[in-house]
């Protein structure tokens, strides 16, 4: 069996818990990265086999974690690049609706805003306990609805959405249903194929 632990640490004798701010980076992934830094310090060693070989490993490796092919990732430095490049990506009309969950995670959020200037409007459910997300969701969606963006897993709670039953009435409304996965990608399965998802955007460094 794979000894998983041995590639972690140290950690000074103590337990490492916050992952959800810090992932602890595992020791193939600090022997890598030294490697690609030594050769950022000498190009002439840096074959372009390597250059382009390696995104595109990463690419066949995210695609199998979230099952989806190699062409349907995109790699960026970031959440909330990737999201940028979605809004920046498509064509909006005046009037057009964005559905938002209210006190989700700020990056979630905040991209959408700059869409307010081109007379996009941003509607927010306000979470009620006693109602299912997917209800209020389609309790909330309009013939203007666009898009419907939440976070997957809360990085304070570790509450876990029904990405099912909310990607099933954002299909039904022909609404995108976009998800950060920044909290739940690498660390529970997802199925992009088999599941109704439209867009999942994460960071890399949970
Ligand atoms: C839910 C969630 N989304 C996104 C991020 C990070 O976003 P970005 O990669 O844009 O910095 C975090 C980081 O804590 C997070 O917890």
């Amino acid at each position: 069996m794979t000894n998983w632990r041995a590639d972690f640490g140290p950690f000074d004798g103590q337990v490492w818990l916050n992952c959800a701010h810090q992932g602890p980076l595992p020791k193939p992934a600090v022997n890598v990265i030294k490697e690609a830094t030594a050769l950022k310090q000498a190009p002439h060693r840096l074959s372009d086999q390597a250059f382009w070989d390696v995104p595109d490993r990463l690419k066949r490796t995210l695609g199998t974690l979230v099952n989806a092919s190699p062409d349907e990732i995109v790699l960026g430095n970031s959440f909330s690049y990737g999201l940028h490049l979605l809004i920046r990506g498509l064509n909006w009309n005046v009037g057009d609706e964005v559905l938002l969950v209210e006190g989700d995670f700020p990056a979630t959020i905040l991209p959408w805003r700059l869409l307010e200037e081109q007379g996009v409007r941003l509607q927010f459910i306000d979470q009620d306990a006693a109602i299912e997300l997917p209800q209020q969701i389609s309790d909330a969606i309009t013939a203007q609805t666009r898009v419907f963006c939440t976070t997957w897993v809360d990085s304070f709670t570790g509450r876990r959405l029904d990405i099912n039953g909310i990607g099933g009435v954002c299909n039904e409304n022909d609404v995108i249903f976009v998800l950060n996965g920044s909290q739940g990608v690498g660390a529970r399965p997802i199925d992009v194929t088999n599941t109704p998802i439209d867009v999942l955007a994460s960071c890399g460094y949970k």
